[in-house]
């Protein structure tokens, strides 16, 4: 399979792959420890403005996965299935959105999902823009904060939304200190296709959405099934590894190479060795590996299932790039507000199925009325007792929590169900201090997976005012009432 098919976003992503192989680096590494400690925080610059145009429409593409035939799949744009946009840390995007999609009454918008940005370019129809309607046109414009591997995505109808194609990667680069000998990015996600491939299967299912969401048919990796990534071989290769599928967890391995994870959503962490790491729909990671010598092989994998699942070959090529032990070269540290935990308020949040939950319908508020692709289908789960949106009521409901601006909060979450909640903060990031079920380093993600009757404490600082959603990031719990916002006055 010639990597040039992938759509460009190979070609993109290999040129940045050039320039991190021209600096060829040895490091000596001290033995098997990996060097501590994260590098100062990038300082902030003024860099450019980015501008683009997304232009959401159905096209016809030829996905890697679908031996040379096409899929009417929804993208934002022409040239690539899955756009990428890269910018520095300080660089200003300016992004037109125009909405082309082919069925009336499809609104659109996009959510810039991870990014701090303010409320009003967060892309929530009704809660913080209007819905782009077809034919209509909307824009954003903001600076991202802070470095590192994020995503975006449409917030209706996200089910048959994503699940037809429409998202992009954002990448926002300054967190390096050393350049490393490749950078790739690689995309997980299933697509619901008919067995002949020609067509989409429901993208909602009622089995799904009460359980743990309607899998894909089709696994692919950078939209194909197993494919090979060429790395320089044995170099320090970053391998940004992004969970974007509407419903699928993954348990994210390396056999055959040493590496190590550096970030997680974004955010640096001291890099720790590698042996699986649990992500839920919207969370990413980034790993460093030391890529297999010329011509070897190693593989990612899915431990999340009775066999390891390979979803990509990582294949060593051309002149091996470094001989010392492995130690990969740690990022810089994020540049989120650290809370204060003397003196942070307490919130709990519980995540329950409605059947047990007695998800109570809420008074309406003066919020706007919510268009039918923003309502939810059902109400199967529930976000403290109360269901998105609310029995019948079909407008905002009023936030779940209101907090002060600046102010320090631990918010506890507490699952109870049997399933697993991939749950999601926007504008903030959460800093997961402790779970009651596993041993987790302590790091910032603005995804954070609960397991079937986990507790975990997270802590933040309530620094961006707005009004911000916060719920499970599997597509069809979200779309059947796992869904609320807290508001930062
Ligand atoms: Cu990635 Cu509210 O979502
Ligand atoms: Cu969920």
């Amino acid at each position: 399979m010639s990597r040039r098919k992938e759509l460009g976003r190979r070609a993109f992503l290999g040129g940045v792959a050039a320039l991190g192989g021209a600096a060829i680096l040895s490091r000596v590494g001290p033995g098997r420890a990996f060097a501590t400690g994260l590098s100062p925080p990038a300082a902030p610059r003024v860099g450019r403005t980015v501008t683009l145009h997304l232009v959401a429409a159905e096209r016809a593409v030829k996905l890697p996965c679908l031996a040379g035939r096409e899929l009417p799949l929804w993208t934002f744009s022409e040239s690539d299935w899955l756009p990428v946009i890269r910018i520095d840390l300080g660089d200003r995007l300016l992004v037109r959105l125009s909405n082309r999609l082919p069925r009336p009454g499809e609104h659109t918008s996009i959510h810039w999902h991870g990014i701090r940005l303010p409320n009003d370019q967060d892309g929530v129809p009704y809660l913080t823009q209007e819905p782009v309607e077809p034919g209509e046109d909307c824009s954003y414009s903001f600076t991202p904060p802070d470095t590192g591997t994020f995503f975006f995505h449409t917030h209706c109808n996200t089910a048959e939304q994503l699940g037809r194609g429409l998202a992009g990667l954002l990448i926002v680069d300054g967190d390096a200190v050393e350049p490393y000998d490749s950078d790739e990015a690689i995309v997980l996600r299933d697509w619901r296709l008919t067995e002949n491939k020609a067509g989409f299967l429901p993208f909602y299912t009622e089995e799904g959405a009460v359980r743990a969401g309607t899998f894909g048919t089709v696994r692919t990796a950078n939209g194909a099934v197993v494919p090979e990534i060429p790395l320089p071989a044995s170099g320090d290769c970053r391998l940004r590894v992004l969970n974007i599928d509407p419903a699928r967890v993954v348990e994210m391995g390396i056999r055959g190479a040493d590496a190590a994870l550096a970030a997680i959503d974004g955010v640096a962490i001291p890099p720790v060795p590698l042996r699986s790491w649990r992500m839920g729909p919207a969370m990413r990671a980034d790993v460093v590996i030391r890529a297999p010598r010329e011509n070897e092989t190693a593989m990612l994998v899915d431990y999340f299932a009775p066999e390891p699942v390979p979803l990509a070959r990582l294949v060593g090529r051309g002149a091996a790039r470094r001989t010392g032990a492995f130690d990969p070269a740690p990022l810089r540290a994020g540049r989120m507000p650290d809370p204060d935990l003397k003196d942070a308020e307490r919130l709990t949040f519980e995540f329950t199925p409605t059947a047990t939950g007695q998800a109570v319908a809420r008074a309406a508020d003066s919020g706007a009325a919510l268009g039918a692709l923003c309502l939810a289908n059902d109400s199967f789960w529930a976000i403290n007792r109360a269901a998105w949106p609310g029995h019948g009521a079909g407008r905002i409901p009023p936030p779940l929590a209101v907090l002060q601006r600046d102010r320090s909060y631990i918010f506890e979450l507490v699952n109870r169900t049997k399933q697993q909640h991939p749950i999601h903060i926007h504008g903030h990031h959460l800093k997961l201090l402790k779970s009651n079920k596993r041993d987790l380093p302590v790091h910032r993600a603005d995804t954070l997976l609960l397991y079937p009757d986990e507790r975990i404490e997270t802590a933040f600082v309530a620094d961006n005012p707005g009004n911000w959603m916060f719920h499970c990031h599997i597509v069809e719990h979200q779309e059947s009432g796992m869904m609320g916002y807290v508001r930062v006055l």
